[in-house]
């Protein structure tokens, strides 16, 4: 089933130079990019984001920090594209991660986790939604799509 996956290299990513290798990865698993953006995200925007999790203790320190630097949010296409992402990225406290996944490799706060991912595919479509207007995303396929 090809989805459509938000994802986001968040602040501390960016502050160490590692979009290009987040992107790189889920490049080389063969997903495809339909949309990105380089951003600074306002205190609105990441309220609407991270709703789901207003009633959460570290609700004002997701906000702060994701709203601290700018982000790099793009999309990605291919088969099982949501559940793909997510196993890539690893679990979400990277001291739990398994070597091998993006936090896994690279980080060690949960707060500083480096990328964000959509968990379901309701969220997918509400985030994609938030953050990218529909004339934002290029629809397309790639030779290599028929049999990567
Ligand atoms: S929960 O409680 O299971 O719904 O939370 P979870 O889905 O694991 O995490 C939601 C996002 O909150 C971030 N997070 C935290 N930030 C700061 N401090 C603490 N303690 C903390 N715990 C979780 C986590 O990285 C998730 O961010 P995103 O951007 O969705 O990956």
């Amino acid at each position: 089933m090809v989805e459509r996956t938000f994802v986001m290299v968040k602040p501390d990513g960016v502050e160490r130079g590692l979009v290009g290798e987040i992107l790189t990865r889920f490049e080389r698993r063969g997903l495809r990019i339909v949309a990105g953006k380089f951003l600074r995200v306002s205190r609105e925007l990441a309220e609407r984001h991270y709703a789901e999790h207003r009633e959460k203790p570290f609700f004002e320190d997701l906000v702060s920090f994701i709203t601290s630097g700018p982000v790099f949010a793009f999309v990605l296409e291919g088969e099982d594209a949501i559940r793909v992402v997510r196993e890539m990225m690893g679990r979400t406290n990277p001291r739990d991660a398994a070597p091998g996944t993006i936090r896994g490799d690279y980080a060690l706060s949960i707060e500083k986790n480096l990328v964000h991912g959509s968990d379901s595919r309701e969220s997918a479509e509400r985030e994609i939604a938030l953050w990218f207007r529909p004339e934002e995303i290029v629809d397309y396929r790639r030779a290599v799509d028929a049999w990567i």
